[in-house]
């Protein structure tokens, strides 16, 4: 079966290829702390091949595929994630813990985003341009794919990350080096095999797995990458800005948040509160844009937080395999300790621990990286635990007396990726809107996507979008054409 074949492989050039070093490493479930499987440690040998197959693939055959010939082959990907998406679920269960009732109902976004992609790749056109010179000089400009891309992804999502990359790489007819995250590899190299099986010609989508300081920098640096496109943590975002300047490479940055979620009195609080836990809950808070920071108008403050920390106390904790499961263990050993560490920060700062608060350790917990829900209240904005990623079930609490102040208090964070509001105040809803520095603002909702609405962030939540007809835009340059027709 694939667990047990093809993950000490990686895909360059269309073969499944050792390491040079002939390395691998252990690929952990995280809800049970076991190995299930080994992966190829790439580095920056290996990255060079995947460059030279990426390139030699760019300068040939694909780049004599017509749109129509890019669409039929996203809409074939599309078909077979379709069809084994069950699979494609499970090994993200597996890697990184997430319910499998979460990463199967990721189904239809997936899916769609393909098909969406697949529309796109016909969609492309340059524009004529009338110009106010004194001669006749006819312009127009031409949308040309920027050549070889560098996807570097996170582990909290691994197929929907690997297919955000994919799908504006295929559409614009640009190559590229998908290198998965070190704690999530399975999913990447499945779809990687079904890439092969559409018929996708060798070495336009190239795989190297490995990590984040070895293959990543070493992808980020190279010379002949034109484009890097990452999803991760903003200090890795800033690194790779670092290691772009050799070249000048293009990049677009999916980076952190510290996301508000600002409840009004007048919201339907039913709704709201199962809504504001899950903005922050879900994943177990591993989510760029989770809702982790908690803004509740005061007279409703202590009944509200009351409520989330109830709601959450019966969200059913465990192993993602369950369908019963709601809340996963943390994807990593490492990422448990980052989590734990900020537990305990809060507490020293002086929060108000309502649920949640320490690491599950009986029986059926102990070998997993298992935190239950954890809400902390009364946390004052310039606590750790207010201003920093925790990327954990954490959510701190605070409570506002006005639309002004709760306007300046969400804005006053580095991070600007996403924000809520639940108000059945048509008038708030818009200003508050209106005044969010964040890339996204989900209203009486949180976390909704569609691969036709536009994503990314502003400040360091980094720039560039996803989703929408801007994505494509991002994998395409432009070249203006002047023809002397006098
Ligand atoms: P990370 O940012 O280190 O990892 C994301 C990807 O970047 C991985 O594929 C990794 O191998 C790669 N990478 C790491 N260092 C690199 C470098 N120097 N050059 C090129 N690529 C590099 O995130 P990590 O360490 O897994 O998690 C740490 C924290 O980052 C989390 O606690 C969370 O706060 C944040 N994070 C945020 C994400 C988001 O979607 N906003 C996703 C993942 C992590
Ligand atoms: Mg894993």
């Amino acid at each position: 079966m694939f667990l047990n074949g093809m993950p000490k492989r990686m895909l360059i050039g269309g073969n499944w290829v050792k390491a040079a070093s002939s390395k691998t490493f252990e690929s952990i479930n995280p809800a049970t702390g076991e190995t299930l499987a080994a992966i190829a440690e790439g580095d920056s040998e290996d990255i060079d091949r995947a460059v030279v197959a990426a390139r030699r693939a760019f300068n040939g055959p694909w780049s004599r595929f017509r749109p129509a010939d890019r669409q039929q082959l996203l809409l074939r990907i599309a078909d077979l994630v379709e069809y084994h998406f069950d699979e494609l679920a499970m090994l993200d269960t597996l890697d990184m813990g997430a319910p499998i009732t979460r990463t199967r109902m990721g189904k239809s976004r997936v899916v769609g985003m393909l098909r969406y992609y697949a529309g796109l790749a016909t969609a492309l056109h340059g524009e004529t341009i009338e110009n106010s010179l004194p001669m006749d000089i006819f312009s127009y400009t031409l949308k040309e794919p920027v050549g070889v891309v560098g996807a570097i992804i996170p582990w909290n999502g691994p197929v929907g990350a690997s297919v955000w990359k994919i799908g504006p790489v295929l559409a614009s007819g640009c190559t590229m080096i998908l290198k998965p995250a070190e704690e999530a590899s399975l999913t990447p190299l499945r779809l990687g095999e079904l890439l092969l099986e559409a018929g996708m010609p060798e070495g336009v989508v190239n795989i190297v797995t490995g990590f984040g300081d070895t293959a990543g920098a070493a992808l980020a640096a190279h010379r002949d990458v034109d484009k890097i496109a990452v999803t991760g943590s903003t200090e890795t975002g800033r690194k790779i800005v670092e290691a772009s300047v050799g070249n000048l490479k293009r990049l677009s940055l999916e980076l952190g948040g510290k996301s508000a979620n600002i409840i009004f009195a007048d919201a339907d609080l039913d709704v709201a509160v199962p809504g504001a836990a899950m903005a922050v809950f879900a994943n177990s808070g591993q989510i760029c844009s989770a809702g982790s920071r908690l803004f509740v108008e005061r007279s409703i403050y202590q009944e509200f937080v009351e409520r989330v920390a109830a709601f959450s106390n019966q969200l059913r904790v465990g192993d993602g395999t369950d369908v019963e499961t709601q809340i996963g263990p943390i994807v990593s050993a490492q990422q448990l300790d980052r989590v734990t560490g900020y537990l305990e920060i809060g507490k020293r700062e002086g929060v108000r621990t309502v649920s949640g608060g320490s690491r599950l350790t009986s029986q059926e917990f102990g070998k997993g990286y298992f935190v239950p829900p954890t809400v902390f209240a009364d946390v004052r904005d310039d606590m750790r635990v207010a201003k920093e990623e925790i990327f954990g079930p954490v959510l701190a609490a605070f409570p506002f007396d006005t639309i002004e102040e709760v306007i300046e208090r969400a804005n006053a964070t580095a991070f600007g990726l996403g924000s809520g509001v639940w108000t059945r105040d048509v008038g708030k809803a818009h200003r508050v809107a209106k005044e969010m520095r964040t890339g996204s603002v989900w209203v009486n909702c949180y976390q909704a996507m569609d691969p036709a609405v536009p994503f990314g962030g502003v400040k360091q939540s980094g720039y560039g979008r996803e989703s929408g007809r801007q994505h494509l835009d991002e994998y395409l340059s432009v070249k203006s054409v002047w023809i002397q027709t006098g």
